[in-house]
């Protein structure tokens, strides 16, 4: 174990519950919450907006230093998006820009670009990081690693729940169709594909609810770092 700030890395495919559980745990346990994903995402928009072919390696390596990503923190601790100045922390949750994500996360360059913004955030804070190559290429030595996952029906059933308490109306097959386009991409690209690192703990939440996750993640916490969590009502969570 490294004696800096403590990394604890969870991955899964798309839906598998990483970031509510992330962020959960974070404000559980006192951990800076870093949702990767909402960084790829951004960089997913800008594409978008651009109007910009999003599987075009050359043209989003042009694009990458003519826009300003930006990751805040709110006072209850949320994790802000800001591309060029502007909190897109809502548009990128779009299902569109979900794909945009995938996309251009298959890109080395951009997998590069994002690699130091993530690294540099574990080596100042305590971190619960989530994505797909965390416990694998960017904190290959955290000191907790756990693969989350669940099957792909649970996950869109979840999804599209989610998206329809937004206010996001959905269709089960098409979200289901989505999972899958991205369990395939990003599992089968050649950059950083999604793979449960050797050391992950793997956790399975088909059958389990949000809290009994919440539970099975708490005890991998406690267990690793003798650490326990604040009493309900004391986290900093929103
Ligand atoms: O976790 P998410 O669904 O918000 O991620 C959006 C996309 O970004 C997803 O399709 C895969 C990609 N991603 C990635 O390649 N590596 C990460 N560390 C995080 C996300």
């Amino acid at each position: 174990m490294n004696t800096g700030p403590i990394a604890i890395a969870i991955d899964g495919p798309s839906g598998a519950g990483k970031s509510s559980l992330a962020r959960r745990c974070a404000a559980a346990f006192g951990f800076l919450y870093v949702d990767t994903g909402a960084i790829y995402r951004t960089v997913g928009l800008a594409a978008y907006r651009k109007g910009i072919d999003r599987k075009d390696s050359e043209a989003i390596e042009k694009m990458l230093p003519t826009i300003r990503i930006r990751l805040k923190y709110n006072d209850a601790g949320e994790q802000r998006m800001f591309l060029d100045g502007e909190d897109v922390s809502d548009e990128i949750r779009k299902p569109e820009i979900s794909i945009c994500a995938s996309d251009v996360s298959a890109l080395p360059v951009v997998r590069s670009y994002l690699m130091q913004m993530q690294r540099t955030l574990a080596e100042e804070n305590n971190v619960i990081m989530d994505g797909r190559d965390i416990g694998t290429v960017v904190l290959p030595n955290a000191d907790l690693k756990i693969f989350l996952t669940a099957s792909a029906e649970a996950r869109a059933r979840r999804r599209m729940l989610e998206l329809q308490e937004k206010g996001m109306p959905c269709v089960y097959e098409d979200v289901l169709k989505d999972i899958r386009y991205r369990d395939e991409q990003d599992s089968c690209r050649d950059a950083a594909p999604l793979r449960r690192a050797d050391d992950a703990v793997l956790v399975d939440t088909t059958e389990l609810n949000f809290d009994e996750s919440f539970a099975a993640l708490s005890q991998l916490i406690i267990e690793r770092f003798c650490l326990q969590p604040f009493p309900e009502g004391e986290t900093k969570e929103a």
